[in-house]
């Protein structure tokens, strides 16, 4: 039966040139099919921190409504949070020492979230919205989020500039160079309402570290913070490790700069727009964002 062991041994040479060939070609593209089949498809779970000063009734209420509608939710609070509310599990905080470690001495909200984040080594990707994100009902949040529950970019964020790609006047660019981030990787990203993902929270520790140990040298005579500035590290680190970045979809959402007026929202309103910032009064317009029914 020597011809069985032919077609045998054939069959093996051939599922293994097959097999090879797919892997060289498209291990890549595998890995990422994986990634998000199993680490977000799946569960279709979402994860999202809401990034605020102090456990004010308004956050609490917004974060209410995520969890409601099966967002595991959190709020990282700027403020020791136990003086203004009962704490819960959900209600998060990292003190000035933890973040000092990394030397992070700014005491802002978003250093204290990634601090936080560097070590929930399996969350895969997370949304966070600053305080002053709200939207006209939480269901339109849940459909942005399902939108780009199968999509692995690193960064989705409402903008996103490079330095290297004729952006040169932004403010937030350093005036001292460091050959650690170089020039032609500055990027600046818009990032009130952003996700981001394991692989870019494990780039921004690595980084931090690293201008850690380039303020130390003995000889810094200048060091400029705008390296820490939120805008300017997320983007930057995620483009020196060559990450995917996107901006998201925004054209139902009136996402920006700007402090919306009851005005605006209600022309974004009738404009079809759900999502809003920023929005720092409560809004009768947005009388239903935290309210919870069912769909
Ligand atoms: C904290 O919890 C206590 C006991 O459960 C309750 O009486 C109190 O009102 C709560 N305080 C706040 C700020 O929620
Ligand atoms: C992160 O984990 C390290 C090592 O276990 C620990 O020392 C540190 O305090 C943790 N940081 C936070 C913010 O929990
Ligand atoms: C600072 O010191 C390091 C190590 O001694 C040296 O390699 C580097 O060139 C120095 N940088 C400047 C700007 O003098
Ligand atoms: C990013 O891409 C550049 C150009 O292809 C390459 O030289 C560099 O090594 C990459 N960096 C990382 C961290 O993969
Ligand atoms: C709030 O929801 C109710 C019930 O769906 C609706 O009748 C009302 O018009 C909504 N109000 C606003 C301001 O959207």
């Amino acid at each position: 039966m020597w011809y069985r062991y032919i077609i045998g041994v054939n069959l093996i040479l051939i599922t293994y040139i097959l097999l090879y060939h797919f892997h060289d070609h498209a291990s890549l593209a595998i890995n990422l099919l994986f990634y998000s089949f199993s680490k977000i498809y799946q569960n279709n779970h979402h994860t999202a921190i809401i990034l605020a000063k102090t456990p004010s009734v308004r956050v609490l209420k917004h974060l209410n409504a995520l969890v409601h509608v099966g967002v595991d939710a959190f709020v990282m609070c700027d403020e020791q949070p136990s003086k203004y509310t009962n704490i819960t599990s959900r209600i998060l905080y990292v003190n000035d020492e933890s973040v000092a470690q990394y030397g992070l001495t700014g005491n802002r909200v978003w250093d204290r979230v990634f601090v936080w984040l560097y070590n929930q080594t399996s969350l895969d990707y997370v949304w966070l919205m600053e305080e002053d994100v709200t939207w006209s009902n939480i269901h339109y949040m849940v459909d942005l989020f399902d939108r780009y529950a199968n999509n692995h970019a690193d960064l989705l964020a409402r903008n996103i500039i490079y330095r290297n790609r004729g952006a040169r006047r932004w403010l937030h660019w350093p005036k001292v160079f460091l050959k650690i981030l170089p020039e032609n990787k500055w990027s600046g990203s818009l990032n009130m309402l952003s996700r981001v993902s394991r692989r870019l929270v494990n780039a921004h520790q690595y980084y931090v570290q690293q201008l850690l140990s380039e303020r130390k040298k003995p000889n810094v005579t200048q060091f400029d913070n705008d390296y820490y500035y939120q805008e300017f590290l997320i983007p930057t680190v995620g483009h020196m490790f060559n990450l995917t970045m996107l901006i998201y979809d925004y054209s139902k959402m009136d996402v920006y700069v700007y402090r919306l007026s009851e005005n605006n929202i209600r022309n974004s309103l009738e404009d079809g727009k759900h999502i809003f910032h920023s929005v720092k009064h409560d809004s009768p317009l947005l009388i239903n964002a935290t309210v919870i029914k069912k769909k």
